[in-house]
C-alpha cells in the first residue's frame, strides 16, 4: 500500500461487503479526501452466536463491479486465516461507550468491531478512515479506541444514506419481504417524531425516548429506543447540546438500527449534527 500515498492521503473505507448506495456514498466522500482503499470482510468476531454469520449477504463479485465504478485505488477482501491467522490472543475491548444501546444487546460485538477495525488500520495504515454515522455507537467507540491508543488516523462520520421513504439503507433489508419492509418504516418514524419533540421544544429525555417507543411497537420486537448524548454517550435527563436519538429492533428476520444525530445550539435552534471531528456530508 506505501506507494499510493505518493499520490495524497490514504483513505480507508471498511465494509463487510453486500454494498448499497449508503457505502458507495462513502466511497464516494473518501475519493474527495484521498486514494481510496476498501476493504470487504466479513468479520466473525463481531457476530453472536445466534446472530446472522451464517447468512449474512456475500456478493463479492457484484460489490468488485460496483467499486470498478468509482475512483478506487484498491479493494482489499482477505480470508479469514489473513485477519485472524491461528487465534485471537489480543483483542482491543471498548471502554464505556460500549456498554448499552448496542453493546447491551450484543455482548462482545464491539471487541469485535474494534480489534477488526484496528487489525485493518494496521494492515492498510490509512491516513484517514471513514465510518457511516448510520452505525452511531460504533463511530464512537472506534473515535474512543483511536483517541485513547494514540492512532494516528483521522476519522470521519458520513450522513446516513436513505431509501426516499427514510427507511436506513442496511445490507440487512434485503432480508425484509415487502411488508416487513414497510414494517421496518416504524425505525425511521420513530426518530422523526423524537426529532419533532426537540423541535417542539421537549427536552425531557424519558419523554422523548417514550414518544419513540410508541411508533417502534410496529417493529416484531423493540430493542431499544434512547436518547443519549455525544460523543460520551451519557444519559442526562434533561438534554442540550449535541445529541443522538437511537433505535434497534427486529422486522421479520432483520435486526435494524438507526439514528438521528442533532444539535441543540444555546438559541434553542435544533439541526442536524455529526459524530466525529468536525464531521462531513457526503
Ligand atoms: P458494514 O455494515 O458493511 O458497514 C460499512 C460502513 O458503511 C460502516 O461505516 C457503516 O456505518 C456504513 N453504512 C452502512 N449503512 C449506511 C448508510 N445507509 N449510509 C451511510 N453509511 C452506511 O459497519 C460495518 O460494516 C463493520 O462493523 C465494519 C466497520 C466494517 C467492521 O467489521
Amino acid at each position: 500500500m506505501a506507494p499510493l500515498k505518493q499520490d495524497g492521503p490514504l483513505v480507508l473505507v471498511p465494509t463487510m461487503g453486500a454494498l448499497h448506495e449508503g457505502h458507495l456514498d462513502l466511497v464516494r466522500l473518501g475519493s474527495q479526501l484521498g486514494q481510496v482503499v476498501v476493504t470487504v470482510f466479513v468479520n466473525p468476531t463481531q457476530f453472536g452466536p445466534n446472530e446472522d454469520f451464517g447468512s449474512y449477504p456475500r456478493t463479492l463479485e457484484r460489490d468488485l463491479e460496483l467499486l470498478s465504478q468509482l475512483p478506487v485505488a484498491g479493494v482489499f477482501s482477505p480470508d479469514t486465516s489473513e485477519i485472524y491467522g491461528a487465534g485471537l490472543e489480543v483483542t482491543v475491548q471498548p471502554g464505556h461507550r460500549g456498554l448499552g444501546l448496542c453493546g447491551g444487546d450484543r455482548p462482545g460485538h464491539f471487541a469485535g468491531v474494534l480489534t477488526v477495525v484496528a487489525k485493518l488500520f494496521g494492515l492498510i495504515q490509512p491516513d484517514i478512515a471513514i465510518f457511516g454515522r448510520k452505525d452511531a455507537q460504533q463511530c464512537l467507540v472506534i473515535g474512543q479506541m483511536v483517541e485513547d491508543l494514540k492512532m494516528p488516523i483521522q476519522l470521519v462520520d458520513a450522513s446516513t444514506r436513505r431509501e426516499p421513504d427514510g427507511l436506513a439503507m442496511s445490507s440487512r433489508n434485503r432480508y425484509l419481504s415487502e411488508s416487513q419492509r414497510r414494517q421496518a418504516l416504524c425505525l425511521s418514524k420513530a426518530l422523526q417524531a423524537g426529532k419533532e419533540a426537540i423541535v417542539d421544544g421537549c427536552r425531557s429525555r424519558s419523554e422523548i425516548q417514550n414518544t419513540m417507543l410508541d411508533l417502534l411497537q410496529e417493529a416484531d420486537l423493540v430493542e431499544y429506543a434512547e436518547v443519549r448524548q455525544v460523543p460520551g454517550l451519557g444519559d442526562d435527563e434533561i438534554i442540550s447540546g449535541r445529541t443522538l436519538l437511537a433505535v434497534a429492533a427486529k422486522v421479520g428476520p432483520a435486526r435494524l438500527i438507526d439514528n438521528f444525530v442533532l444539535e441543540i445550539n444555546p438559541e434553542n435552534m435544533v439541526t442536524d449534527s455529526y459524530l466525529l471531528g468536525t464531521g462531513r456530508e457526503s
